[in-house]
């Protein structure tokens, strides 16, 4: 069962004329971190989320106005349960002493992922900063927790052909924005720029549909270092972009034309 309700998702929509600015990044390298530095990887994964914090003051600033980030995937109940069980404590520690921060800040928090296999307390809380911010419209951060992008589209065809079945829709009428409104991450605006931190050039099993055209930005830096200047400089990268959505640039169809 997915995490939330279809109402929290209604409610992570930019009031009407605004123009949205929606960055995804995959928080890599804290493990790394850690062992350049001789500690142990929690403390890697305690910098980042130092680091997550200092990046969503940042994004604010910098036009961001939908972030979505990769706190933890389907694959990672593979680490050791040490890790998975610190992991589980850094984002209820999160919740605990950032929430009524990112509440007064504007900030409308929405958790996306698998509710299965999550401890029950912290299934508590996510509806909870749900809950807490839910009118809130001045920033929207999704977290990506237990999720992984494949699981969310094969729930999003089981709920469609379940619909199907029982004769609410035509599956000749399922489009590409009916099956996007089936998404966990329904309601947002469209993904415009990818980014991966610590080099590596992989996506992971996160947001495989909603990355269609997305523009993907590969740092180097290790997710703890991560703060406004790099997010700058993928915003700067972003911009040098040419985004053609599959068509070509107006001056090259004036010449075929
Ligand atoms: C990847 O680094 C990072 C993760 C698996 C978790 C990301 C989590 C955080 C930044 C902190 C938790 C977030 C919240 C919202 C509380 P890695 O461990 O794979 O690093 P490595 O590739 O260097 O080993």
């Amino acid at each position: 069962m997915p995490l939330g309700s279809m109402d929290d998702r209604e409610a992570f929509r930019l009031a009407e004329g605004l123009e949205s600015l929606h960055v995804a990044i995959i928080m890599d390298g804290n493990g790394r971190w850690a062992k350049e530095r001789g500690q142990i990887r929690t403390v890697g994964h305690k910098a980042g989320v130092d680091a997550l914090k200092r990046t969503i003051t940042a994004a604010a600033e910098l036009g961001v106005t939908h972030m979505t980030v990769f706190a933890f995937s389907t694959e990672n109940w593979r680490r050791p349960e040490a890790e998975v069980s610190d992991l589980m404590g850094l984002l209820r520690a999160f919740i605990k002493a950032d929430l009524a921060r990112l509440r007064r800040e504007g900030v409308c928090v929405r958790i996306i992922g698998q509710e299965a296999g999550l401890p029950p307390d912290i299934v508590g809380m996510v509806a909870d900063a749900h809950e807490q911010t839910r009118d809130n419209s001045r920033f929207f951060l999704q977290v990506a927790l237990n999720y992984g992008a494949q699981a969310d589209i094969v729930e999003a065809a089981r709920v469609l052909a379940q619909q199907a079945r029982d004769g609410l829709i035509d599956p000749e009428a399922i489009t590409p924005e009916s099956f996007g409104a089936s998404l966990s991450t329904h309601g947002l605006p469209p993904l415009d720029l990818l980014i991966r931190t610590s080099g590596e050039h992989r996506l992971s099993n996160f947001l495989l549909w909603e990355a269609a055209y997305a523009e993907f930005v590969f740092q180097d830096i290790l997710w703890p270092d991560y703060g406004r200047e790099s997010l700058k400089q993928a915003l700067d990268i972003f911009a040098r972009r040419n985004r053609r959505f599959g068509a070509v640039d107006p001056g090259h169809a004036a010449q075929s034309a």
